[in-house]
């Protein structure tokens, strides 16, 4: 299933973003959700999920993890997952994850947010969101397109 969207600006897209966090924390399965995010630069993938954790209920401040590689935030317990994790997938090898408990948190009932996903791809589960980002025609366009099984 596909979904394209046109965001006009910044707002826009932190706006989807809280839209599809909501409908995660509607899930009552007690199994990981993977978010794959792809697209240049610039494109917005660490603005969705700046906005995309906040909706989820968190409130710390949300650095980009690209320095870090990872960062988890533990989710409140009126959800029914138990953190949320974001992955800069930038600079790594699939292999690098292990390193980073990448085995355990899929294997459990997380949310996993990953930039860059495509680097990794091979250890990404087959029904993960796949998010794609392109810049638009104006300054603050993008097109996000949502790709899920
Ligand atoms: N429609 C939009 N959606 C998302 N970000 C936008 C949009 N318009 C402008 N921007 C800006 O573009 C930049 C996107 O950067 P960022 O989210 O860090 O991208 P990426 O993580 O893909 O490199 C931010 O400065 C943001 O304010
Ligand atoms: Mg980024």
């Amino acid at each position: 299933m596909n979904k394209d969207y046109l965001t006009k600006n910044t707002k826009e897209t932190t706006q989807l973003a809280k839209e599809l966090a909501e409908e995660i924390l509607k899930r009552k399965s007690k199994s990981s959700v993977v978010l794959a995010l792809v697209g240049d630069l610039g494109s917005g993938k660490t603005t969705f999920t700046q906005s995309f954790i906040k909706a989820l209920g968190i409130k710390k401040r949300i650095l980009s993890p690209t320095f870090v590689i990872q960062k988890r935030f533990k989710l409140p317990p009126s959800t029914s997952f138990a953190n949320v994790y974001h992955i800069d997938a930038y600079r790594i090898k699939p292999v690098d994850l292990i390193g980073l408990g990448w085995i355990g948190a899929i294997s459990n009932n997380n949310i996993l947010v990953v930039e860059w996903a495509d680097k990794i791809k091979q250890v990404l589960p087959k029904d993960a969101i796949w998010i794609r980002f392109k810049h638009g025609k104006g300054e603050t366009e993008r097109r996000i397109t949502l790709n899920r099984r």
